[in-house]
């Protein structure tokens, strides 16, 4: 039994302008299917669970309206709104917390971001139950690892360790290290190693566990959060759980995972999953372009055209009152830049 809880807070940036203050990344669709990201995630916990009782939501106060009414079947007493983002390591802490009070010490918990695609549903079911298996039997905060492909520096690392066992035929192993985040010259020598896989941001523990490392490597966040309740909420530090518990704990498992997995965590990722072969461009507007490759074109009026000449690896996107021009491999920096734009376009 598993206790699925969507991390839905984020606010997108990097998907900027498409994701707004009003309308974050997790509300979009982004491989033009009906289901927004937050919907697509529900629908394949609800999945995996057999039914939507169990399933949590935590987000913040801006957007919790926007999730009720995105998410109409989710129950309200499973749905945790913070009063102000505090990033994961906070939102881990409270969720697991009411989880332990409703269900107990033992209650196995899933955390699971609400920006990622996955391509293999039945893959993903079953690694999961072992994922759940692992956590019940043993004291572990269960990751799973994904074969990294180049060296990203927007994701976690996870160095392999021994093996430890098998879970629904799926081999385990212990983490020897995680590295939130590398620079490039770290993530390269990672990858050419061989032993490292990606951090897919899914975690997988019993409460009791994750509590009691919360309390050995992060008592800023969770002794504030036992002795004052959520009201504390807007004085917690910002961390993410990577940083906060991930790269500390000594408790942390792996197991690789095969289901296709992206992180659309950048316009990058809508070149992963609509590029074809044949076509120069990824083009979701009207493009008209002369000696220009390797461009992400978008505009959110079907009647604007966007015409181009000389260019290769960019990202030019329209939406509403902006326009954004950036160079393909500079795409992280959108969060830097926002920050000096006064009150979001
Ligand atoms: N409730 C809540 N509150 N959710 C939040 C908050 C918050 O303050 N901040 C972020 N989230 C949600 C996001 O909406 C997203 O679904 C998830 O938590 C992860 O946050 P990101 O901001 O997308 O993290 P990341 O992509 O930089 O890094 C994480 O994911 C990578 C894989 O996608 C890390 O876990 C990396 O190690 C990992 O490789
Ligand atoms: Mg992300």
């Amino acid at each position: 039994l598993l206790f699925p809880v969507i991390l839905a807070g984020g606010k997108g940036e990097r998907f900027w302008p498409l994701s707004r203050k009003d309308r974050p990344k997790q509300f979009l669709s982004l491989d033009g299917s009906s289901r927004s990201l937050l919907q697509a995630t529900a629908d394949r916990l609800i999945d995996l669970v057999g039914s939507c009782d169990s399933l949590w939501v935590i987000t913040s106060n801006q957007i919790a309206e926007g999730v009720r009414q995105q998410l109409p079947e989710l129950p309200s007493q499973n749905l945790l709104i913070e009063s102000e983002g505090r990033d994961t390591a906070a939102a881990v802490a409270w969720t697991s917390l009411e989880i332990k009070q409703r269900y107990g010490e033992d209650a196995v918990i899933g955390f699971f971001p609400a920006d990622h695609w996955i391509a293999d549903q039945k893959a993903f079911a079953h690694t999961l139950s072992a994922a759940t298996q692992l956590a019940a039997s043993t004291e572990a905060i269960v990751t799973l690892g994904i074969k990294p492909t180049f060296p990203s520096t927007g994701y976690g690392y996870i160095e392999q360790g021994e093996k430890i066992g098998s879970f629904n035929e799926l081999p385990a192993y212990h983490v020897n290290r995680f590295t939130e985040k590398p620079n490039r010259e770290t993530a390269e020598t990672f990858l050419s190693s061989g032993r490292f896989s990606w951090n897919s941001g899914m975690f997988v523990f019993r409460a009791g566990v994750v509590l009691k490392e919360l309390h050995t490597h992060a008592p800023e966040i969770i002794e504030p959060l036992e002795q004052h309740g959520a009201d504390i909420y807007p004085q917690l530090p910002k961390k993410s759980i990577d940083y906060a518990l991930m790269e500390k704990t000594t408790l942390a498992y792996v197991l690789p995972v095969e289901f296709g997995w992206d992180d659309l965590g950048d316009w990058n990722a809508i070149e992963r999953l609509l590029k074809k072969e044949e076509t120069p461009n990824v083009e979701l507007a009207t493009h008209v372009g002369l000696d220009t490759q390797g461009a992400i074109v978008y505009a959110s009026n079907p009647e604007d055209v966007v015409v181009t000449i000389g260019l290769e690896d960019v990202v030019i996107v329209r939406d509403r009152n902006v326009t954004l021009v950036v160079k393909k491999d500079r795409t992280q920096e959108i969060k830097q830049i926002l920050k000096t734009l006064q009150n979001d376009p």
